[in-house]
C-alpha cells in the first residue's frame, strides 16, 4: 500500500498551511548561491500543490516571502520577485490542468508593480477552478493583518457603523485577509525550526502543527503524505477530554 492509499479520506484537513524553510541552506550545502535554492523550492510548491489537490485538500496556503523578509540583502530580494513572476507565468498551465485557483494574502502593494501585475493576472486567469484554493503568503505577516484590521474595525466603530459591543472572534476573522479562508486544521514547517516566524497567529489558534527538518527543495508528495497521516492520528480535544470525544 502506497503512503497516499493509507490516508484517510475521510478524515483529510480542509486547509493545510506550510512554512516553507531551507531554501539557502540547501543551496549552501552545495556551495551554490542562495537564490538557487529557492529556485529548487519551485519544484516543491509543484509536487505539495498537485499533492494536496490530487487527495482532495481545499485549500493549501504558502508563505512564500514575510514582511521580515524586506530585510534581506536586495541581490536575494530582487531574484525571489523576479523568480514570482516567472513561475506564475510557467506554472499557469498546470494549475489549470489541476484546476487550482491561485489566490494571495499580504501587502500586495509592496511587491515590484510587474510582480503584483502578473500576480493579479493569475489570480483572475485561474478564477474558475474550484478543486483547490492556492493562496501564496506575499510580503504577510501576521502582526501587519492584525493591525490592519484593528484599523478597519476602529474606522467603522469611529463612523457608527459598529458598537464596541459588536466586536467578537467572528468580527476580527472577518477582516482578516483570510476573511474566505477557514482556519488550517494543520500547520507544516520545513527545515528543522521550531517557530511560526509571524505567520497565521490568529489563524492557528487550534492548528496541529508538524515539524520536519526535510530542507523545502527537497519536500515532495510522500513529505506531505506523512504529515497528513500524523496529523490523523492526532486527538483534537479542543479543550474537552478525550472521553468527551469518545461519546460524541
Ligand atoms: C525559505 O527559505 C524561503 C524564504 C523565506 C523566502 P530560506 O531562504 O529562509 O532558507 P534558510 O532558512 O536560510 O535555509
Ligand atoms: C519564514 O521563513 C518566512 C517564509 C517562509 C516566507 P524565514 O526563514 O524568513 O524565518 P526566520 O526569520 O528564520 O524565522
Ligand atoms: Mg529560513
Amino acid at each position: 500500500m502506497s503512503l497516499a492509499e493509507k490516508i484517510d479520506k475521510s478524515k483529510l484537513p480542509l486547509h493545510i498551511a506550510v512554512i516553507m524553510d531551507g531554501n539557502g541552506r540547501w543551496a549552501l550545502k552545495q556551495g551554490k548561491d542562495r537564490t538557487f535554492g529557492h529556485q529548487n523550492g519551485v519544484e516543491a510548491v509543484r509536487e505539495s500543490s498537485e499533492a494536496a489537490a490530487e487527495l482532495g485538500v481545499k485549500y493549501l496556503t504558502l508563505y512564500a516571502f514575510s514582511t521580515e523578509n524586506w530585510k534581506r540583502p536586495k541581490y536575494e530580494i530582487d531574484a525571489l520577485m523576479k523568480l514570482l513572476v516567472q513561475t506564475i507565468d510557467q506554472e499557469i498551465p498546470t494549475l489549470n490542468k489541476n484546476k487550482i485557483r491561485l489566490n494571495a494574502i499580504g501587502d500586495l502593494k509592496s511587491l515590484p508593480p510587474d510582480s503584483s501585475k502578473r500576480l493579479e493576472e493569475a489570480i483572475e486567469e485561474t478564477s474558475g477552478n474550484d478543486r483547490m484554493t492556492l493562496t501564496l503568503a506575499l510580503s504577510y505577516s501576521s502582526r501587519w493583518e492584525i493591525e490592519n484590521a484593528i484599523k478597519q474595525i476602529a474606522h467603522e466603530v469611529q463612523t457608527g457603523k459598529l458598537q464596541p459591543r459588536d466586536i467578537d472572534c467572528n468580527l476580527i476573522s472577518r477582516n482578516l485577509t483570510t476573511k474566505d479562508i477557514p482556519d488550517p486544521e494543520l500547520l507544516i514547517r520545513t527545515s528543522g525550526e521550531y517557530r511560526i516566524s509571524n505567520f497565521l497567529l490568529w489563524q492557528i489558534a487550534y492548528s496541529e502543527l508538524y515539524f520536519t527538518n526535510v530542507l523545502w527543495p527537497d519536500f515532495r508528495k510522500e513529505d506531505l503524505y506523512k504529515a497528513i497521516m500524523d496529523y490523523q492520528c492526532r486527538e483534537r480535544r479542543f479543550g474537552k477530554i478525550s472521553e468527551q470525544l469518545k461519546k460524541a
